[in-house]
């Protein structure tokens, strides 16, 4: 099955993929081996950054490399020219993230991008409002970032789509990136308010921490992808820590096991969560 009836079979059946950044080869090892441990179809990617970091061709080579379906994408494309690097390079699904561009500027560089992508069989998907935080630990309380910032105006997300035609539209309602001191509460009315003018599957960004109750009523809201970072940073971060304290250890391939079961057991939680588990034919 290739990205788009993967994600129908989700849309149908009430389901949403986890889509995991990957930002070297131990995490990606983790989240493979959480997809397989759960016969679960998975996405890993990569923003541009981590692409960097890695290799696109090294990241994608790996993805496809492990034998089981693994979807690629390329997260938060921050322009024209990376993401038409990332359909050259193989991703395949693009993700241009325009918010911060003025919004005529934004649906011209969408347009552009899907009418390519689409020719090679590749997915897109477009972000209007931006979504708020980095991914990483914040010392500041949820709601007062979220007061700060605009959520998906339904009507423009209806334009938006319309417009461009994006496979996927990433909503924000909240879900801000990253990990706060109090949990990411979902503005699922606004959510209902953006689906009732458009069709398109949505993707929620920001998926670490956030609510299970909110994940779920998202899922049947039109989610269906589900993008998460933070939680596998930390993961990765805290047991290496862990690992290399009191240890005169010197061998990556004996100091990174812990590290990858670690991450490992966050993304079947992830999986589990979004319903996918056992989802993979
Ligand atoms: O694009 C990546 C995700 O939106 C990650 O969000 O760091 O809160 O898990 P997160
Ligand atoms: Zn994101």
């Amino acid at each position: 099955m290739d990205a788009q009836q993967i994600l129908n079979k989700a849309r149908a059946e009430g389901w949403a993929l986890g889509a995991f950044n990957a930002g070297n080869l131990e995490i990606l090892k983790a989240v493979v081996a959480a997809a397989q441990s759960q016969n679960s179809p998975v996405i890993a990617e990569t923003s541009s950054g981590e692409a960097e970091y890695f290799g696109m061709k090294n990241f994608l080579t790996v993805a496809e490399n492990f034998g089981l379906p693994v979807l690629t994408n390329f997260d938060h494309g921050p322009g024209l020219e990376e993401c038409q690097n990332a359909i050259e390079a193989g991703y395949k699904m693009i993700h241009f993230d325009g918010s911060g561009l003025p919004y005529e500027e934004n649906l011209k560089i969408t347009k552009v991008l899907v009418a390519q992508a689409h020719q090679k069989g590749i997915l897109v998907e477009g972000e209007i409002d931006r979504i708020g935080g980095e991914s990483k630990a914040h010392e500041e309380l949820a709601e007062s970032l979220q007061a700060t910032v605009n959520y998906t105006d339904p009507q423009k997300a209806a334009d938006f789509v319309a417009q461009t035609g994006v496979d996927i539209l990433a909503v924000f309602v909240g879900n801000l990136h990253g990990v706060y001191k109090t949990p990411k509460k979902l503005d699922l009315e606004r959510l209902r308010m953006v689906r009732s003018l458009t069709n398109c599957p949505f993707s929620l960004h920001g998926g670490s921490t956030l609510l299970e109750a909110d994940i779920r009523a998202a899922i049947v809201l039109g989610v269906v992808k589900i993008n998460v970072n933070t939680e596998l940073r930390l993961a990765f971060r805290q047991t290496l820590e862990n690992v290399l304290r009191g240890s005169d250890e010197a061998a990556v391939y004996k100091i990174m096991p812990p590290v990858m079961a670690a991450i490992q057991k966050v993304v079947e939680e992830k999986i589990k969560l979004f319903g996918s588990s056992g989802k993979l034919l």
